[in-house]
């Protein structure tokens, strides 16, 4: 069981660390305003996400489903596990189809908007978007976190 905590809190570490410092750095690029500064970062913000918050959530959710196997938790019925794995569901749903999507517009306005030196309005709409599902896709799992340590309901 150790064993199994200690991967789903790196897991958990990796993600948070992930999603909290590629906002950070999107935002300065978009304060910056260059085009092909902002085009690196875009770029950047998705290669992070396949290297860091990928694996990270494939450990939280390995280690999570074996530890919860081990304890005997009850999946049915509403619970700090069930509703946790909900709120999970959705963030993943959130992530996969509009939160990449996005990703991979604002990569694409942001190369076009490289020739003309001002960022497009395409690109503002895309990034504006962007960080509204991604303060939901992060506030969830700060809710999440809060159901996994107190256990409650
Ligand atoms: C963003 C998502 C998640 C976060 C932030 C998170 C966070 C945590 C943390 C911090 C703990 C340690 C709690 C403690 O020892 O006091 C924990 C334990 C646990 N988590 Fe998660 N977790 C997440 C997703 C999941 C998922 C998807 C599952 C799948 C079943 C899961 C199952 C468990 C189980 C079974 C425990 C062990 C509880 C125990 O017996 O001590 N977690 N989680």
């Amino acid at each position: 069981m150790e064993i199994l905590l200690f991967l789903h809190i790196v897991g958990v570490v990796i993600f948070f660390g992930n999603i909290i410092t590629a906002a950070f750095w999107k935002v300065r690029a978009d304060i910056n305003g260059t085009p092909s500064f902002i085009h690196q970062t875009v770029k950047n913000v998705m290669l992070a996400d396949i290297i860091f918050t990928l694996p990270g959530l494939v450990l939280i959710i390995v280690s999570g489903i074996l530890m919860a196997i081990q304890a005997g938790y009850s999946l049915s019925g509403f619970n700090w596990l069930t509703i946790s794995l909900i709120l999970f569901v959705l963030t993943g749903i959130i992530w996969l189809a509009l939160l990449l999507p996005l990703q991979r517009k604002m990569i694409h306005y942001s190369f076009q908007s490289i020739d003309t030196g001002v960022i497009s309005k395409e690109y503002k709409k895309a990034s504006r978007k962007w960080a509204n599902f991604g303060i939901i896709a992060t506030l969830l799992p700060i809710v999440i976190l809060y159901f996994m340590i107190s256990k409650g309901i």
